[in-house]
């Protein structure tokens, strides 16, 4: 059983997007976690988006992530980090195939809705950043039985 790191971001809340893109989480059959809303300061997108710091595009990127609130959740399910990724879809929805997320639901790289943690250490470390233990939730979903066999995890 994996967790990962999801932001939806200031272009999802903005565009009142919330509900559509938890449903589609939901319904895929990964558990919710952990979920709040908050404002991305500068200093935590540094910190989340350190690999591009000193890039061209970043001065954009943390204006437009600090833009307004977003909603960060944890998600649970087997390979979630790979399942996110593939549900979100390539960076740019403009390339983005239908069926992905940012395939349906935008045409820009920057205003791509949605942060997935991009690998399992990855995802350790931004859940980490943005969830104390505390807002973590164990907890038994009487679904769980119906959506992966016994042998694959609750
Ligand atoms: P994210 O981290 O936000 O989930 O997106 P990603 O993995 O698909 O893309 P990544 O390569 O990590 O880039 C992070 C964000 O930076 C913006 N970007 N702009 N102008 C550019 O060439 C460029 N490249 C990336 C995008 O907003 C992307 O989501
Ligand atoms: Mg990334």
């Amino acid at each position: 059983m994996q967790r990962t790191l999801i932001l939806f971001k200031p272009d999802a809340v903005q565009r009142r997007l919330t509900g559509q893109l938890l449903s589609r989480l939901e319904t895929k059959g990964l558990k919710i976690v952990g979920l709040k809303m908050l404002r991305v300061t500068p200093e935590l997108s540094r910190q989340h988006y350190a690999e591009h710091v000193s890039k061209p595009f970043y001065p954009l990127l943390e204006e437009f992530i600090t833009a307004g609130p977003v909603v960060a959740l944890v998600a649970e399910g087997p390979k979630a980090v790979s399942v996110v990724r593939t549900m979100m879809g390539p960076t740019n929805g403009a390339d983005a195939p239908p069926g992905t997320i940012r395939g349906d639901f935008g045409v820009s790289r920057q205003m791509n809705l949605m942060h997935g943690s991009d690998s399992p250490e990855a995802a350790a470390k931004e859940i980490a950043v943005y969830f104390k233990p505390e807002e973590l939730l164990e907890y038994t979903s009487s679904l769980s039985a119906w959506v992966c066999a016994s042998d694959e995890g609750k």
